[in-house]
């Protein structure tokens, strides 16, 4: 394998908001699920599902729950006399949490229950640990695969941006819009489509900041 064109779709993939309005194949979005798919998860469960939203409608819709949401804690803020931070909500959090709203294609991940035997057999019966630590443990594979699905993407000249902010908004609307059951978890959304920015790179930690080797 060419290490240094791996590092290269790992350094130079991008979060990428601004998309020409060209569609994305749907041979390209079952080429990106593919991928997605062979991530690792806890115990091979495979705790992912995807929704491919092509339609712009309903694309549009999302944000605009989103902003509803937003609007909401805005006033609830600016009524406790938040003022500042009801500001910097509407003004800085709402345009990043809807920065999907011109994407040809939004790929909501979702995190499906996680079963396993370790879980009926053990961990269970026992009660080791809470029910939501089982939620995290979806989320985590699930996050995985969305990894690779943005990595694919890159290397196939698709622009992507992860995206938390319309799940932390609106997650229960945006399941209902979109027919999602109450035992599947919002993960993130991922804005998809051919880039029309190139986004200069984030300034990353250095290595030896992140790094402690114990030998
Ligand atoms: C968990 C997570 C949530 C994110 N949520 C948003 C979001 O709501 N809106 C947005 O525009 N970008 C979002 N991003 C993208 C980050 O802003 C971006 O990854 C970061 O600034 C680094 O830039 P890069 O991806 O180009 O390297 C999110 C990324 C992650 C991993």
């Amino acid at each position: 394998m060419d290490q240094s064109a791996f590092k290269e779709v790992i350094r130079e993939r991008r979060s990428v908001r601004r998309f020409d309005p060209a569609p994305v194949p749907l041979d390209a979005i079952r080429e990106l699920v593919d991928c997605a798919r062979y991530a690792p998860s806890d115990t091979n469960s495979q705790t992912w599902e995807f929704i491919a939203v092509l339609n712009p409608d309903r694309i549009r819709m999302i944000s605009e729950i989103t902003w509803e949401k937003l609007h909401g804690l805005a006033e609830d803020a600016f009524a406790r006399g938040r003022d500042k931070e009801a500001r910097l909500l509407v003004r800085s959090f709402g345009p990043y949490a809807t920065a999907f709203e011109h994407a040809p294609a939004l790929m909501v991940v979702l995190s499906t229950p996680y079963a396993s035997k370790f879980r009926d057999r053990i961990f269970e019966p026992l009660q080791f640990v809470s029910p939501q630590t089982w939620d995290m443990e979806s989320i985590k594979s699930s996050c995985l695969a969305a990894q690779n699905l943005m990595l694919a993407a890159h290397a196939m000249g698709l622009g992507s941006c992860p995206m938390t902010g319309p799940v932390l908004l609106a997650e229960q609307s945006i399941k209902e819009l979109l027919g999602v059951g109450p035992d599947r978890q919002m993960n993130m959304v991922i804005a998809l489509g051919y880039p029309a920015e190139k986004p200069a790179a984030p300034k990353r930690k250095e290595v030896d900041d992140i790094l402690r080797i114990i030998v």
